[in-house]
This record gives C-alpha cells, structure tokens and sequence, in this order.
C-alpha cells in the first residue's frame, strides 16, 4: 500500500518526527519506509491520496475494562472500594447473560473503531462464555490485542465470584482455544486485583502463566483503602508488589499493572526488573479521587509507563482525552512538586502511540519494520479551515478537543479498518 499526507510519529519520547507532502510504502501489515518522493519502484501504482491530512499512528490502550463501557461517567463520587461494590460488579454480573454480553461487546468495539484505538488489552468479566465472544468479534472487528476472562474468587458478590478450581479449568479452556482458532487476539491473564483472588488461585494463574508463557494484567496500588486491605489480607508478605510476585505473576516482560500510584522505592526495584509496565491511567485517578502517580519521576527512574484509559473508572474511551488528561494531571502533579517537570502534550501522545504499543510487538510507530496502524485526521469543523494550522498544530488540536468526526480513516496491521458492526443483533 502507498499513501500520501503529513506524517508525524515518536521514534522515542522526545523525538517528534513530521514529514510534509510524504509518500508511506507499506508490505503486507508492516511500514517500508516515509519518502520525500516516491521511489521509481513504486510509481505508478496506485496510492491513497490523503494530501493535505495528518496521519498519525493509531492508539493502543493496555488497560481497559470491556463490560465498563456501559458505565461510563457514572457514580464518580465514590472512591474505589464503594464504587466496585455498588456500580461495577453489579452490571459485570449481566455478563452471565451472553446475548446482552454480545451487544454489549459490539457496541464497545464500535466505540474503540470510532475513538481510533486499533489496539487493546481487555478485562472482560469472569464469565468463560463471555469473554470467547469478546475475543471472537474482537478479531472479527478487525481490531486487535488481548483479552483476559477476569479471575475473581472471594470478596466479591455472590452473584460474581467463582470456584478456584473452575476459574483455573475456564481460563485454562480459552487459552487454549484462542490459540487454536484466533490470530489478532490472544488471551492475557487477569487476576482482577489481590483482594478478589485467593492465593490458591493467584498460584494456579501463576502456573498457568508459565506452562503456556502468558501476558498478564491487574490491578496494582490504586487507592489507599485497597492498599491497606492487600495488607491485612497477606501480613506475611510486606508489599502489594510481592504479593504477585510472590506467585509468579510478575511475568517478566509481559506484565502490565494499573494505576501503581502508591509504590515504596523497593517496589519500584521489583517493577523495574521485571519490565512491568505501568498502565497510568488519569482520568480514572482524578474521578475514583484515587491519587496522582508521579509519572516524570516514574520514568526517569527507569520504569515503563504508558497511559491508558481504565474505562469506567475513565469515562471516556477516547485515548486522545486521555493523553490530554495525563498532561493536565501532569502539570497539576507540578505545581506542587515543581522538582518533577511537568509532561508535554506530545510526551503524552508517546505513551499512548509507541509507548503502550511496545507490549504488543513493534507497535505505535512509522518507523520501518512497524505494523502500519494510522489514524488520518481530518478536522470536521469548518472554522479550522480560516487559518493555516501546521500538523503539529493540527495534532494538538485533536489531542485536547478533537473526537471521531475528526478520523477520516483508520488502519490496523497494513489494512483500512471500516466500522466493525453495523447492528447490534
Ligand atoms: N480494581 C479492581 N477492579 C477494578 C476495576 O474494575 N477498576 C478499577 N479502576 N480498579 C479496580
Ligand atoms: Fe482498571
């Protein structure tokens, strides 16, 4: 595929790359190369002429909760504890319902296509049959990423929680099943958070986790309340971080963990060791009244982190509002800790793009070798035509106030992705 606009990509967090009036060579899923003028090899063939646009690369979010979508910007003032117990488990129960899950999956995935995040790594709910179905039209979307059924076997409703041996024998199913029938998803571990998962069932992930060398995703160190809960419920291990450490669900490499708002310096040695990456997820802090993760400090001191938008504890699946949001959290974070210097749009923009796109494989970015996953902004608004805007102006833009009528196209691994669902039956 050849296509022709203004580019603009983060090879790293602070190189911002912009190529006016370019040409994009794709092959198969993966970038070529960006030329100033098309090379003699490739004339004459036919291009997507998007001259005059932004394109940009599509956002990855590595922490999203799939059934949460329907609560979106509801009961925020609660703090964590209260609002799982009285907004969220409730309607994660419904999943047990497969129709009502199939819609409710079609229309997240809809949302996901139109925010321009072609690729995810989900909670779904406990439920075995609902999260196959997520993981089926996932791939049917044309969207990609990973899915996790969600483990839970104590404190939670009864109408939420599962046997430990039936938890393990579910997820042991879909691992094995996605790896028979799907390509572009794959299926990622999902201990809810520590007080939701006995250590029974912690060790039985921990095992799966190696015999079949999975990913895997929780919750770590998000409010106070639930710190100090992991605390009592483990005396006899000091931190929230060894907890899953102490049952092999620190998988090098292949870990993520929300929100890590609340670290001491020993467990940040222990996250860092093991390539864990810190989903920061600002939205979700500033409505949950969970706390501010000192994200420049974070990566300075070598820890991945990358943002994401923890839907519903964020009300919005829209990744561009997110990075907008860890930028603003950033510079509030600065006024009264003026020694960590604030995050910039664009620093944002990275850990949305390349940043959270370096979990899923080479992922986020234009750089040769990289699956091609673009965004072509378009701004819908007639008043931006009455003034010449550069693209970077025009990709501030869309990051602080732009929304889907402002995505002309969307690609994922090299191929033009259309709306996945037009019904919900
Ligand atoms: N901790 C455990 N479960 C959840 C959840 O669903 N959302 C958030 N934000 N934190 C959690
Ligand atoms: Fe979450």
């Amino acid at each position: 595929m050849i296509l022709k606009g203004n580019f603009i990509w983060m090879p790293a967090m602070d190189r911002l790359e912009v190529r006016e009036n370019a040409w994009l060579v794709t092959s198969g899923e993966t970038v070529v190369g960006i030329y100033d003028q098309l090379p003699p090899e490739y004339a004459g063939q036919p291009a997507e002429d998007w001259s005059g646009k932004v394109i940009i690369p599509a956002f990855n979010d590595l922490h999203i909760h799939a059934p949460q979508f329907l609560n979106r910007g509801i009961g925020y003032d609660t703090r964590l504890l209260d609002w799982l117990d009285t907004y969220t488990f409730p309607l994660e129960a419904r999943f047990r319902d497969l129709d009502f899950a199939r819609r409710a999956w079609k229309v997240f995935l809809n949302r996901l296509w139109a925010a321009g995040t072609m690729r995810f790594s989900a909670f779904a709910t406990i439920h075995k049959e609902a999260a196959w179905a997520l993981m089926e039209l996932t791939e049917q979307s044309g969207l990609r990423g990973l899915v996790g059924k969600v483990n839970m076997d104590r404190n939670s409703a009864d109408n939420l929680r599962e046997e430990t041996a039936v938890s393990l024998a579910d997820t042991e199913e879909l691992i094995c099943r996605s790896r028979a029938e799907l390509k572009h998803v794959g299926f990622i571990l999902t201990p809810r958070f520590v007080p939701s998962t006995t250590g029974a069932l912690m060790d039985g992930l921990g095992q799966l986790g190696e015999r079949y060398d999975l990913p895997v995703q929780s919750h770590l160190s998000e409010n106070p309340s639930e710190v100090e809960w992991v605390r009592q419920l483990h005396p006899d291990i000091p931190t929230y971080t060894q907890v899953y450490e102490n049952f092999g669900l620190l998988r090098k490499d292949k870990t993520i963990m929300a929100h890590a708002i609340y670290l001491s310096d020993g467990e940040k040695d222990i996250l860092r060791e093991k390539g864990v990456t810190l989903a920061h997820c600002p939205c979700s802090n500033v409505n949950l009244s969970s706390g501010v993760m000192p994200l420049r400090r974070n990566l300075e001191e070598g820890l991945r982190c990358c943002v994401a938008s923890d839907v519903a504890g964020g009300h919005t699946a829209a990744m561009n509002r997110s990075v907008a949001a860890a930028t603003a959290l950033s510079k509030v974070n600065w006024l009264s800790h003026p020694e960590e210097a604030h995050l910039t749009l664009t620093e944002s923009f990275y850990l949305a793009t390349r940043g959270s796109g370096a979990f899923l494989g080479q992922v986020g970015s234009f750089e040769p070798g990289f699956q091609f996953d673009a965004l072509v902004l378009s701004p819908a608004d007639p008043a931006e035509d009455l003034l010449e805007r550069t693209p970077v102006e025009r990709l501030e833009q869309f990051l602080c106030d732009g929304d889907d009528r402002d995505i002309a196209a969307r690609y994922c691994g090299g191929v033009l992705v259309e709306k996945p669902f037009a019904t919900m039956e």
